[in-house]
């Protein structure tokens, strides 16, 4: 009936995996801020596909992630994953990589109100998803390791251009392209190829390189000066962490996981197995990671609104322990959603 009232509506199917640990509870979080949404806006349709993945379903049924749940993340728009523990590398990388998720990207934003937050942080990591040390080519002796780091001019080109792309779009002006072209020539310095190549296409954003080092210096004492940086595979994940602390922690730092047809959302933490179970995880991160979901779906004015709602709560709080406060994570939930019906 309400379709038929209202056929512009916008529809999607979410899948949407909890994972282990905290990742339940972060997720029911999320859903309920995300079924406030969807009242208050009116023209978003969302219908939420649960599925299985982690330590949880691997001691049942012996495997971390189910064909079915590969299955249903395809058939779905995008995506929801919360965490996984100790299979997390069993789950997120054969996701990534059976998806294509090329690019991972980590945007690392100042909230007012957040305490220990730096101010004026507003960039986003652009990180390569598929390849360099990530590849799982490894070889072991009793007193030896060896990992292999693959660099493809595709990847690389692809990743470049999406960071690129990603610019124009939110309107920044600026991509940086880290690397470590100086000791690792081979990999680093096709990756820069690539870079300085796909820059040309671009010519209204500034482009510049740095070193890794250097970068993780100037990200701890001036991160205000950095815009898009595009990183290979190790180093993104390395500074999107750091980046995350400038900005009040893991709590606080969402990320998608994109490709050219599906996009997996889910924050940048893990189980969190020393706070699970206690209610007190902050959801931030998932419900930020499920902001960024909704722009990628096109619905930038209902991902506006819930950043903004999440914003205005920051400020107010209360705020869960990491923030230095006492509430709890549906505390969290429930006054993200207050304020999302008073926004509409
Ligand atoms: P973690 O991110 O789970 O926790 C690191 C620290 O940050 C802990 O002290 C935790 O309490 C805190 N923290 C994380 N998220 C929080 C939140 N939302 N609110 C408040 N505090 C939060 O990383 P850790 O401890 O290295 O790994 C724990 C488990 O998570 C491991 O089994 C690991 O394999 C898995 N993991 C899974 C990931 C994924 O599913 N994508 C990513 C990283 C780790
Ligand atoms: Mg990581």
């Amino acid at each position: 009936m309400l379709m038929e009232a209202c056929p512009t509506m916008a529809r999607y199917r979410i899948a949407v995996i909890p994972g282990d640990g905290i990742g339940p509870e972060v997720m029911e979080a999320c859903l309920h801020v995300l079924r406030a949404l969807e009242e208050a806006y009116g023209d978003l349709s969302l219908e939420f596909i649960e599925l299985e993945a982690g330590d949880g379903v691997k001691a049942e049924r012996g495997v971390a992630l189910p064909e079915e749940t590969l299955r249903g993340i395809t058939s779905a728009d995008a995506a929801l994953f919360a965490a996984a523990g100790e299979t997390a590398g069993e789950v997120i990388i054969p996701i990534r990589r059976r998806l294509d998720l090329y690019a991972n990207v980590r945007p690392a934003k100042t909230y007012p109100g957040v305490p220990g937050a730096r101010e004026g942080v507003d960039l986003i990591i652009v990180r390569e998803n598929t390849e360099g040390l990530y590849v799982g080519v490894e070889g072991r002796g009793p007193d030896w390791g060896v990992s292999m780091r693959v660099t493809t001019l595709k990847a690389s080109e692809r990743i470049a251009h999406y960071a690129f792309k990603l610019a124009e779009e939110m309107g920044r002006r600026k991509v940086t392209a880290v690397h470590k072209a100086n000791v690792l020539k081979a990999t680093c310095g096709l990756f820069l190829e690539a870079c300085r190549r796909v820059a040309e296409d671009y010519p209204g954003i500034e482009y510049e390189e740095m070193l890794v080092d250097t970068c993780a210096l100037k990200l701890a004492s001036k991160p205000e000066d950095f815009d898009i940086l595009l990183t290979p595979n190790l180093f993104g994940d390395i500074l999107s962490d750091e980046a995350a602390a400038l900005t009040g922690g893991l709590g606080m730092a969402p990320s998608g996981n994109i490709g050219d047809r599906y996009g997996v959302f889910e924050p940048v933490h893990g189980s969190a197995p020393d706070i699970a179970g206690r209610g007190i995880a902050n959801p931030m991160a998932m419900i930020l990671s499920a902001a960024m979901m909704l722009r990628w779906l096109g619905e930038g004015e209902a991902a506006d609104a819930l950043e903004k709602a999440v914003s205005k709560y920051l400020w107010r709080g209360p705020l869960t322990p990491d923030l230095g406060g006492d509430a709890g994570t549906m505390d969290v939930a429930l006054g993200v959603a207050r304020l999302i019906r008073e926004a509409f």
